[in-house]
């Protein structure tokens, strides 16, 4: 949930999800080596999150090879359902651009681009755009992708007549649109890009940095609420999304434990314990003071689909919550 990023420079293994670009804009993925991960590369929106969208991306020069580690993610999480074998997956993102990467060796597929439907089976949140629009495929060395493709991607290139999975696949309708575009298409072997244009840019090199100017303006923090909300988002979001589980459990299942008890969520951020076996333990809150903790806890009980941006607009005191229905 970043804007203005840059990931250069790294490596990247072992993993389940290489490098994830997750409800972000303004991100450049540039120099990388992301090797023997489930997935290598990920730009993609996270259903449930309090930013909604991904967009403006540019993955570019970056080595993405063998990513077939077998999928390890914890059982129900969003993570555990990459599928394995793939380069680079493009899921629900917009804007991006891919360029100049060597990918191989990746037993899926080199590039993915698709919808949402991809990794979540959760009802997704209705805010979240769930296509891929205007990906820009531009020049990359793409070769040996597909060797044991997994049984859905093998199932879709038998429709072509061919039991190994290419270089590209855009896998649904949306994917497949004309706003999408490549260059010398024919240099891959892919699967569902028949009706792509031809992109009118050749390079991505006028885009040196997404980071802001060093001379940037401070960011003002205004309002308690706006505290409240941008420690909220910032934090705590970025391991309990609203109705879905990623590293905590989902807010709307502590909302059902505490919905009269904020003083009880408060004191747990102090001084987190161990409760759930097939969670990781939570890491304590307790640098927030006894008061901003209290306040984050009313936010977290607050929270819903549509009163999230409400709650986030309002520069007033937290809304009062009541007992959430089932
Ligand atoms: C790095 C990930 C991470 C961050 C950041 C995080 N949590 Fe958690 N949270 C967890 C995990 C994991 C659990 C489950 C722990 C367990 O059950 O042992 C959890 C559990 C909880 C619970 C349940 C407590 C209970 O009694 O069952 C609450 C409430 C909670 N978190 C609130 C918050 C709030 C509010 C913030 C932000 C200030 C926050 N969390 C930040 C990972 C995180």
């Amino acid at each position: 949930m970043c804007d203005n990023v840059d990931v250069k420079h790294n490596e990247v293994f072992d993993s389940v999800a290489g490098i994830e670009i997750e409800n972000t804009r303004h991100a450049l993925v540039e120099n990388n080596y992301a090797h023997n991960n489930t997935a290598g590369i990920l730009v993609f929106i996270t259903p449930g999150l309090p930013i909604k969208t991904a967009y403006d991306i540019i993955v570019r020069n970056n080595f993405v090879v063998n990513n077939n580690t077998p999928n390890f993610g914890a059982p129900g999480s969003i993570v555990s359902k990459v599928p394995v074998g793939v380069g680079i997956v493009v899921m629900a993102a917009d804007d991006v651009k891919i360029e100049g990467n060597i990918i191989t060796g990746n037993q899926t597929a080199g590039i993915v681009i698709t919808d949402l439907a991809f990794v979540t089976d959760v009802a997704s949140d209705t805010e979240s755009e769930p296509n891929p629009d205007n990906i820009q495929i531009l020049d990359n060395l793409m070769f040996n992708n597909g060797a044991d493709p997994v049984a859905e991607v093998k199932a879709a290139m038998l429709t072509k007549f061919k039991t190994t999975g290419p270089d590209i696949l855009a896998n649904v309708g949306s994917a497949q649109e004309p706003d999408n575009c490549i260059l010398n298409a024919e240099r891959y072997t892919s699967f569902g890009i028949g009706k792509w244009s031809k992109c009118d840019i050749t390079t991505t090199a006028d885009v040196k940095t997404y980071l802001l100017p060093a001379d940037a303006a401070p960011r003002e923090i205004e309002t308690d609420a706006d505290r409240v909300a941008r420690l909220y988002k910032g934090i705590c979001a970025g391991c309990h999304a609203y109705n879905l589980r990623m590293i905590g459990p989902p807010a709307m299942a502590i909302q059902a434990q505490y919905y009269d008890n904020p003083q009880g969520i408060a004191d747990y951020l102090a001084n987190p314990v161990k409760k759930r076996p097939d969670f990781p333990p939570m890491p304590s809150q307790g640098h927030l003071s006894e008061e901003l903790r209290l306040k984050v806890a009313e936010y977290m009980l607050c929270l819903s689909p549509k009163k999230l941006e409400a709650v986030a607009a309002t520069q007033g005191q937290v809304a009062k919550c009541e007992k959430p229905s089932n």
